[in-house]
């Protein structure tokens, strides 16, 4: 009789390892479906947009020219177009200070640049190239963005950093050392280990714009787009910040809505409701 209970105990055991495999594999398959079904950016949309593919060089973007052309964007057909008709140019090594009320479409050109959206009307070059004819991968390899809201990935601070490990640690110790997420007399390569929880949540909100910076810096493009990349870092780091991206000479378009991150801005523009407002040196 206490055998035949043991039994009891024993169907019991298997019975929950059953279970436990049936909803780990019901996991399984979610994340299957999720890489197999979600639909996919189209990869090169020249020939819907009837643009002829350009020949594109190795070294793409190796000067940095951007012009927008008459641009229009919808995030929807139904919605309000979020840039109207915008033309501007940067030239190579520029850089280009963006200011304008909330909602006014200063991200909404990042997105067009970065071709998050199509646009519905215009065209938008970088170095002579219009976007629309590179293959996505290589648009986005070839322009370095901050964004509004930090990104980040959970695992180590070397991991965020340097996501493709490309970079020997020299050079993640200097970016690090540059943005001062790490003082001279601390420890790089310790500090290289430190975790990343999700979404950063384990760091401040300025310290995971510095660690998004850090990242730019090390990508090392031609091109490099910051949308209030500095919003939640203390005036004077951000002071040195804007120093070391001064220095890369690439391209740069600032979003900003703190005054003194655009000041030294070779020219400012102000948008407003979807369009250029005014465009000038910062002094007026
Ligand atoms: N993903 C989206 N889907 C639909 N509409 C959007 C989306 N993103 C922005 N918009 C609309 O586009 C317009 C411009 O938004 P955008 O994000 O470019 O403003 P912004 O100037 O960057 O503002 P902020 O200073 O608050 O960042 C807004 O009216 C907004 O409603
Ligand atoms: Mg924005």
């Amino acid at each position: 009789l206490s055998y035949g209970l043991g039994i009891a105990y024993a169907l019991q055991g298997a019975l929950q390892v059953v279970l436990r495999l049936e909803i780990d594999l019901v996991s399984v398959e979610r994340n299957l479906q999720y890489c197999e079904e979600t639909p996919q950016e189209e990869p090169r949309s020249a020939r819907v947009h009837n643009v002829e593919p350009a020949p594109l060089c190795d070294a793409w973007p190796d000067a940095g020219r951007l012009a927008f052309v008459d641009v229009t964007l919808r995030y929807r057909p139904e919605l309000p177009p979020a840039l109207r008709g915008v033309s501007f140019s940067v030239e190579a090594g520029e850089r280009l200070g963006v200011v304008g009320r909330s909602g006014s479409g200063k991200s909404s050109l990042v997105s067009a640049l970065l071709r998050l959206v199509e646009v519905e009307n215009g065209a938008i070059s970088v170095d002579g190239v219009d976007v629309r004819s590179v293959p996505l991968a290589r648009l986005r390899a070839g322009i370095a963005v901050v964004m509004q809201d930090a990104v980040m990935f959970s695992g180590d601070l070397r991991y965020n950093l340097d996501p493709a490990r490309a970079c020997t640690d020299e050079a993640l110790t200097r970016a690090l050392r540059r943005v001062r997420l790490c003082a001279e007399a601390d420890d790089a390569a310790e500090k290289l280990k430190e975790a990343v929880g999700e979404g950063g949540d384990n760091w401040s909100a300025g310290q995971r714009q510095l660690i998004c910076l850090a990242r730019a810096i090390l990508r090392g493009a031609k091109v490099l787009v910051c949308d209030e990349a500095t919003s939640s870092i203390d005036a004077e780091t951000d002071g040195v910040v804007q120093g070391v991206l001064r220095e890369r000479r690439a391209t740069m378009l600032v979003i900003a809505h703190r005054l003194e991150t655009i000041l030294d801005s070779d020219r400012v523009l102000l948008m407003d409701a979807g369009a250029v407002a005014e465009e000038g040196p910062p002094a007026e």
